[in-house]
């Protein structure tokens, strides 16, 4: 075979890739898997895909945590499929608080937009603690899978605008993850190192059993 006729094969096959890579609308009737959604089919695919409207407006924070996400992510915000990236916002009324949670698949990028939040992580190694009371303009970044936390640290409404390093980073937030299950007391008593008191109040407190 002619050494041009290989190449032109080539360039042939990578433009037409090209074209095909530009995106994957995640089609959001299948399954989300490890690697994200099946494309939806490119002529359906219209500017709405692309654009998210949700953060507008307040969550609603009349919760036990005071605090409410709103997530942009492959399920609200099919174009973010296979991208790398997702967005959320973050409203935190006085006394609100995010308790300690991990993302398992993507690194975090917070900036404040209204109040101030007190922010921090905790590595895996060392334990050891970055956190700082971030004001309106701040950006703070929580690297992948790390404990981290924020918390109102004002008298008024705060407002985060989120980015994640993926288009579904996922949420474990500890304190539900130890005491929202159905783990017997006395397990969680041996695992955590806390009283039986204490473990069956916080049972109570957020829904677990047993
Ligand atoms: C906010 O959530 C609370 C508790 O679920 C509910 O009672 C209330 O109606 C909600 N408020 C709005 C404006 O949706």
């Amino acid at each position: 075979m002619h050494p041009l006729f290989l190449l032109s094969l080539l360039l042939l096959s990578c433009s037409a890739s090209a074209l095909q890579d530009d995106f994957c609308v995640a089609d959001l009737k299948g399954a989300n898997t490890p690697s994200g959604y099946q494309c939806k089919d490119p002529s359906t695919v219209t500017v709405d895909d692309f654009v998210f409207s949700g953060f507008g407006v307040a969550g609603n924070t009349s919760n036990l945590i005071k605090a409410a996400v709103t997530p942009g992510f492959v399920g609200q915000f099919p174009g973010t499929n296979g991208l790398g990236i997702s967005a959320a916002r973050l409203d935190l009324a006085p006394g609100g608080v995010v308790p300690l949670h991990t993302h398992p698949a993507g690194s975090e990028l917070l900036i404040v937009v209204q109040g101030s939040i007190c922010a921090g992580f905790i590595t895996s190694g060392s334990n050891t603690v970055y956190y700082k009371t971030l004001k309106k303009g701040d950006t703070m970044l929580f690297p992948q899978g790390l404990l981290h936390f924020q918390i109102n640290a004002g008298g008024s409404n705060a407002v985060a605008l989120v980015s994640f390093s993926s288009p579904n980073p996922g949420l474990q937030i500890t304190a539900f993850a130890l005491f929202a299950n159905s783990l017997p007391s006395p397990t969680i008593e041996k695992v955590t190192f806390l009283d039986d008191y204490e473990v069956k109040k916080l049972k109570g407190v957020l829904g677990g059993t047993n």
